[in-house]
């Protein structure tokens, strides 16, 4: 009973910023996103016959905070098989973890994909779908292919992939402006905009609108207006963050720097745009052929260290 599986963090240009039940881990709203290649977490599973307690390894380390959310996911899958003793988990990313780069977000997916391989759970979408939500909102999301719309139900959440990644590619050149952990994770700093920010019920009414639009533009294939309404719900979001108390700060100076470059670069014809999410790093989604352009243009930002460039790809798998 092993089996190991890969999946792809993935980046919201409609963003998720708040939980409507936070014991469930329920978003407060839907979100779109890109699941993206180039960049992946390798998780192998393997199942005891005998009960015990779940081993958790990431990138060789044993990992304690994560263990009982990992646990809860797993007694979920060994649930719906009516299988499983305890499992040995051991995760890798080729990227940075836990600095706003979605590393929860392909790890839970990965574990899901792995842990049903490996219990023989065949179909059972929706269920895989919302055990990758109670692991992280946006995980599930990682379990499909190029852009995917995320969506509320009464009881829990529904995916689906909106556009295959042969479908309209897309670039992500991600700027990495530093390799150290965020300093609040997005479940505290959700909750703590819930609580405090005073822009939460603007941002939570104005959301469905902002996801309507953006599904419109992927159908259209509308670059132009699918750039400006990301960078809003980035910058919403942000706002949000700021706006709560303590604040919650993301960026540092070359956040600010790297998403000015981006600015100008569209502003100049180069079609590119920037979203951020809860870390400093700066994603500029753009076409294929922009690539070199913004490569150029980021690498020379003070304070960038790394680029990491990804194409759309497709959701967890089994390998
Ligand atoms: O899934 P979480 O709890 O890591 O939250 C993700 C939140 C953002 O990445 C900031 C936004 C999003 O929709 O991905």
């Amino acid at each position: 009973m092993q089996a190991s599986a890969i999946a792809h963090p993935n980046v919201a240009l409609i963003k998720y910023w708040g939980k409507r039940d936070t014991g469930s881990n329920l978003p407060a709203t839907g979100s779109l996103s890109l699941t993206l290649a180039g960049i992946e977490t390798l998780t192998r599973v393997e199942f005891a016959s005998e009960s015990g307690t779940d081993q958790l390894t990431v990138n060789g380390q044993p990992d304690s905070r994560a263990a009982a959310r990992v646990s809860h996911c797993l007694d979920q899958l060994r649930a719906l098989a009516g299988a499983g003793g305890s499992a040995t988990v051991d995760s890798e990313n080729n990227f940075p973890t836990g600095a706003g780069l979605a590393s929860s977000a392909s790890g839970y997916a990965a574990l899901v994909a792995a842990a049903a391989a490996a219990l023989g759970i065949d179909g059972h979408e929706q269920e895989l779908t919302n055990i990758a939500r109670q692991g992280s909102g946006s995980a599930p999301r990682s379990l499909y292919d190029g852009i995917v719309l995320l969506e509320n139900q009464d009881t829990g959440v529904r995916c689906r992939s909106v556009c295959a990644p042969d479908e309209w590619p897309l670039s992500v050149v991600v700027a990495v402006t530093s390799h150290a952990a965020k300093a609040v994770g997005s479940t505290e700093g959700m909750e703590r905009s819930r609580m405090t920010s005073p822009y939460y019920g603007a941002w939570v009414n104005s959301h469905a609108a902002d996801l309507q639009t953006a599904l419109n533009c992927v159908e259209q294939r509308d670059f132009a207006q699918l750039a400006e309404l990301s960078e809003h719900s980035c910058l919403k979001m942000h706002a949000l963050a700021l706006s709560s108390r303590p604040p919650l700060m993301y960026w540092n100076a070359a956040t600010v720097a790297a998403m000015q470059v981006v600015t100008e670069l569209r502003a100049s014809g180069t079609p590119v745009f920037f979203t951020v999410d809860a870390g400093p790093q700066v994603k500029a989604v753009c076409e294929p052929d922009a690539v070199p352009a913004v490569r150029e243009a980021l690498q020379n930002v003070p304070g960038v260290i790394e680029l990491i460039e990804c194409t759309l790809g497709r959701g967890a798998r089994p390998v």
